[in-house]
């Protein structure tokens, strides 16, 4: 009796588990290869000579590769955590909620599956959030779902050739979220009036439930398109916004291999490019402690919005912040585009908080976000580090080593994670520009 339920539950079962295997199989395969092929096409402006990648000699391996591995402070097994909307969504944003302790407001991209888009629709991209808190070790979602953030879209007709489709691109790509000396901000990607893509910037409180607060800055109320001096490329990305010491506001476009960053008005123009001042020193040390580029394959740029951070402990009584203890910090990718398949390996920079914000310091090795999986191939699991922001309540740009923060990101551009970490783990490993 048992026997013969066995079998006829093996009849159904088996060509159902076929069928989904097959199916999940399937899946995988196709949205791996689109997602490839749409990300290659984002990250070919800058290298129009990109050739086929299967032709080209393999990666080198990470297990040769020194990292400075930085670990959780707050979870059991010190992973990373899970950063959970509810839904798939990724590249995400964690700041602070102003008057809420233990709470904060989380920002991602919503992931959409390219096979379900047909040709000529619109391809319409969200970023979604809501307040979150630690539930269970996963920071997830509190009082409702995430829901969809109301960024204006933006019109432009200016993508052209192999990239005129962006053309039907409606709403913001790759938003960050974070705090300036006063106050939260977003920039994101969207529809350009000067170029195919351009980068725009809004306050965050406009976009969200925010407790009211009194404030002399009122800037980017709505969404404004940021300049950049010439030239443009057809799809920008990845730009941040600095302040400097007296908390003037500069755009910073570039950073590999040639910085481009110029101060920033209100109405998102800009003044001329102040890099080539810095240059020839900035280039000697990133030619010092970042990796050579073998191939088109790889490359390094901008990832994440900037910090101010004073180098010494905010409970130490004799730690006062100047021009030699105080500097920007952002962090950087190395990208390898091998398979297929991106990686992306963080490096921290540090900068001057005064002119002529020079680079101060680069992390002599790669970060190494505990948890993040290495693959049976050599391949490891894709990390985009896509923001860095004080944990504690209150604290907006400016911390000290001994604050702590998040570090967010993308996992294989579908899911969404972080790890908190002292800010002092970040800069144990740093190689200064200034060292003979
Ligand atoms: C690099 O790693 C591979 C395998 O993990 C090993 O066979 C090789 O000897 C290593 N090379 C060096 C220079 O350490
Ligand atoms: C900062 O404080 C930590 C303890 O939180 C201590 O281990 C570290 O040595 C201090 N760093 C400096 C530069 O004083």
């Amino acid at each position: 009796m048992i026997t013969r339920d066995l079998k006829r539950l093996a009849l159904v079962v088996g060509p159902l588990l076929v069928f989904l295997l097959l199916s999940a199989s399937l899946w995988n395969s196709n949205t791996e290869s689109l997602r490839s092929h749409v990300s290659g096409l984002l990250e070919k402006n800058r290298h129009p000579s990109l050739s086929d990648p299967q032709s080209t000699p393999k990666p080198p391996s990470l297990d040769n590769q020194t990292h400075t591995e930085i670990v959780s402070l707050s979870t059991a097994d010190q992973k990373h955590f899970e950063v959970r909307f509810g839904e798939y969504v990724f590249n995400p944003n964690i700041i602070p909620d102003p008057v809420r302790d233990d709470t904060w407001f989380i920002v991602g991209q919503r992931w959409t599956d390219p096979k379900h888009r047909q040709q000529h629709e619109a391809a319409v991209s969200e970023q979604v959030g809501c307040a979150a808190q630690f539930i269970n070790g996963v920071l997830m979602c509190i009082d409702q779902a995430a829901r969809v953030l109301p960024y204006a879209p933006t019109t432009g007709d200016k993508c052209e050739g192999p990239i005129s489709y962006f053309n039907m691109n409606v709403g913001p790509h790759d938003a960050r979220v974070f705090y300036g000396p006063q106050k939260p901000y977003t920039t994101f990607g969207s529809n350009s009036g000067f170029t195919c893509f351009g980068q725009w910037i809004q306050d965050f409180r406009k976009l969200v439930n925010w407790e009211y607060e009194l404030l002399t800055n009122m800037d980017f109320e709505t969404g404004t398109e940021l300049y950049r001096p010439a030239p443009f490329s057809a799809i920008e990305k990845n730009w941040f916004v600095f302040w400097d010491r007296d908390d003037q506001m500069y755009a910073h476009y570039d950073m590999f291999p040639n910085r481009a960053f110029a101060k920033l008005d209100s109405d998102g123009s800009v003044g001329p490019d102040l890099a080539p001042a810095v240059a020839a020193q900035d280039e000697r040390c990133m030619a010092r402690y970042l990796p050579k580029l073998p191939t088109d394959l790889e490359s390094i740029h901008q990832a994440t919005n900037s910090l101010k951070i004073t180098m010494c402990n905010r409970s130490d009584a004799l730690c006062t912040p100047d021009d030699s203890n105080t500097f920007i910090m952002s962090i950087i990718q190395h990208k390898t585009y091998y398979d297929w398949h991106s990686e992306y390996e963080p490096y921290v920079i540090l900068f001057h908080q005064r002119a002529p914000y020079e680079l101060y310091a680069i992390s002599k090795n790669p970060i190494w976000i505990h948890g993040r999986r290495r693959h049976s191939d050599q391949r490891t699991e894709m990390f985009y580090i896509t923001s860095i922001n004080w944990k504690a309540r209150g604290v907006k740009y400016h911390g000290y080593l001994d604050d702590d923060l998040f570090v967010a990101f993308g996992i294989e551009d579908k899911n969404s994670g972080a790890i908190d970490v002292r800010a002092a783990a970040l800069l144990v490993d740093l190689g200064f520009c200034n060292e003979p």
